[in-house]
């Protein structure tokens, strides 16, 4: 199994929007192994394919720290159905290391995807899913568009929230 390096913000391939997959034979499944290798390494909650520089409908959910499930949860060609409610909650991403921001995002989500199991058999669901389930859904569907959480805060904010980054991974006081 590989691990990939994780795509960081102003990388071009996080803002493309993906394609999505059309087969899913063993390449597709090998990827997601080194997905949810990379994302577990990495110590992150989600990934998306674009992360890791492909831009392709795939994302990986590790349920286990969501405390809802076990493994790793591989999502593909998912599609958001329904949105409810609102909520607030501090967010973070594999590509911005080190910004965390409030971000406000439905409360509950249906998705319809495809889910890749471990023993590589492929399944139709529909996921309800509310609270940081929700938010983890929403925000890796987000990368598949690419749409980063801090494009989710109002211009101004963003503009802080960026420049703040900026400066943290140049080494500076925030
Ligand atoms: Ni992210």
């Amino acid at each position: 199994m590989d691990e990939y390096p994780i795509r960081i913000y102003g990388d071009p391939v996080l803002k493309k929007v993906s394609e999505p997959v059309p087969d899913i034979d063993e390449k597709v499944f090998n990827f997601s192994r080194d997905m949810a290798v990379t994302m577990r390494k990495a110590r992150g909650i989600g990934l998306a394919a674009p992360q890791v520089g492909r831009n392709i409908r795939i994302v990986t959910i590790d349920l286990d720290a969501l405390e809802i499930g076990s493994g790793v949860q591989v999502l593909i060609n998912p599609v958001v159905k329904y949105v409810e409610g609102r909520s607030v909650m501090e967010e973070g991403c594999l590509s911005i290391p080190g910004l965390y921001w409030d971000v406000t995002r439905p409360s509950k989500v249906v998705v319809e995807a495809l889910e890749l199991l471990p023993d590589g058999k492929v399944r139709e669901v529909e996921i309800e899913a509310d609270e940081l389930y929700a938010r983890v859904i929403l925000h890796e569907i987000d990368h598949l568009d690419g749409v980063l959480f801090v494009d989710r805060l109002p211009d101004s904010e963003r503009r802080i929230a960026i420049a703040r980054w900026k400066r943290s991974m140049r080494g500076e006081r925030p």
